[in-house]
């Protein structure tokens, strides 16, 4: 059995709920609770076939890398002890090492790059450094083989890790920029949050529905605006339905979907019936020729992105309205069991929060139960924060 850190992006509680979900046997602890590292970093066991056959980095949404525990160095441990374990590393992996090595966490040791290039000649190796980033993808790791060290350090230990995988940030950024259509007035979802999304409500359905499977998996996006959770959805193999408001939003997806199916060589589905026009008021059984879904999981329409002050209490009136009404309809077509990943605006005005929690006792009350706390994802610096709630529809 190995250990693995991983290491989540800014969404990180939403992040650990995924990796959790997807993966319910890891049992996966957070490592960092404070710091610069908090809620970042999380720990998990395994064998290293186990780790392989999971492809954590190109199922989940929420990982920007994942290191393989070498060692566990007691708090104390001196330069010389720290550099050796480092040397000792790196010479377990490879007799030229080509390497890069960072460090974070409280406490920190002054150690550098030279002076590991130094011990390791001292020990009669070659051996090349490169700067790899902390947070940016690992070159090196595609282009050659190489070694980056991460050294985390926390109250009790020094965690001396290596890279074993990192996010494919290429694709991730293809899906999200070279789409035929997008609308940056009406805001997307960013991908991987879509794909966080699509991941959890769909673990927790096949949780539950042991004779299911992802193929049969019947999902709608109600608000799908460009299509992101479709495409999320699409990449994870489910049935994808979409309906918008608007006529150029449902092209759009359309053409973003027979796109993304091209370029990822995947089976098309008949997406000219399966994205439709449709205002959220008016779905019911007829729009979508008797299907029931599986999984409901949207962005609805959240406000305008810049709201005054002096708007916002009528703004959260109307979608409280807008809101309880999407709700009512989804019944109509949802089954029993169904999971709904949904995302709720908040504000933080001067005086007052603006929020939609007061719905959920309504919601309670349709059939809809909380199944996890709502969790927050807020894009840096924007007004109109996001919750993301998970509902249970009995
Ligand atoms: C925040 S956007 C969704 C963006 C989408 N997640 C994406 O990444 O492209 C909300 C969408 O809801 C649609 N919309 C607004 N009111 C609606 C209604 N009453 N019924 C159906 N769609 C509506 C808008 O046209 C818009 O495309």
């Amino acid at each position: 059995m190995s250990k693995f850190l991983f290491l989540f992006g800014n969404t990180p509680q939403l992040s650990l709920l995924e990796l959790n979900s997807v993966y319910p046997q890891l049992k996966a602890q957070l490592l960092s609770a404070e710091g610069e590292l908090a809620n970042r970093l999380a720990v998990a066991e395994m064998t290293d076939e186990e780790f392989k056959k999971a492809d954590f980095i190109n199922k989940l949404g929420g990982l920007v890398k994942i290191f393989q525990l070498e060692k566990t160095l007691n708090k104390s441990s001196d330069l010389t002890s720290l550099k050796n374990a480092v040397v000792d590393c790196l010479i377990s992996k490879s007799h030229q090492p080509y390497f890069s090595i960072y460090q974070k966490g409280k406490g920190q040791k002054a150690i550098n790059h030279a002076q590991i290039k130094d011990l390791l000649k001292e020990r009669g190796y070659r051996s090349r450094y490169f700067k790899g980033s902390f947070e940016g993808s690992a070159f090196a790791l595609h282009q050659e083989a190489s070694q980056e060290i991460f050294l985390y350090h926390d109250q009790e230990a020094i965690y001396l890790s290596y890279l074993v995988a990192v996010q494919d940030i290429d694709d991730w950024t293809k899906r999200d920029r070279s789409k035929p259509y997008f609308d940056r007035k009406k805001g997307m979802l960013p991908p991987k949050v879509a794909r966080m999304l699509v991941n959890i409500a769909g673990s927790l359905y096949l949780s539950e529905q042991k004779n299911q499977s992802a193929a049969k998996i019947k999902l709608i996006d109600p608000f799908c605006g460009t299509g992101t959770i479709l495409i999320e959805a699409l990449n994870l193999g489910h049935q994808v339905y979409g309906a918008d408001l608007d006529e150029q939003a449902v092209w759009g997806s359309r053409q973003n979907l027979d796109w993304f199916s091209n370029e990822y060589n995947l089976p098309r589905q008949n997406f000219a019936e399966q994205i439709f026009v449709a205002d959220v008021g008016q779905l019911n059984a007829e729009k979508v020729a008797g299907k029931k879904f599986d999984l409901l999981v949207t962005e609805p329409f959240l406000g305008r992105q810049t709201p005054k002050e002096e708007e916002l209490a009528n703004i959260f009136k109307g979608l409280s309205k807008l809101y309880l009404g999407a709700f009512n309809n989804f019944s109509k077509i949802l089954n029993p069991g169904a999971k709904v990943a949904i995302i709720f605006p908040k504000v933080v005005a001067e005086h007052r929060v603006f929020s939609l929690d007061h719905l959920i006792d309504k919601l309670n009350a349709k059939g809809y139960n909380l199944v996890v706390s709502p969790l927050l994802y807020a894009r840096q610096g924007a007004r109109v924060q996001r919750e993301v709630y998970f509902f249970n529809f009995k």
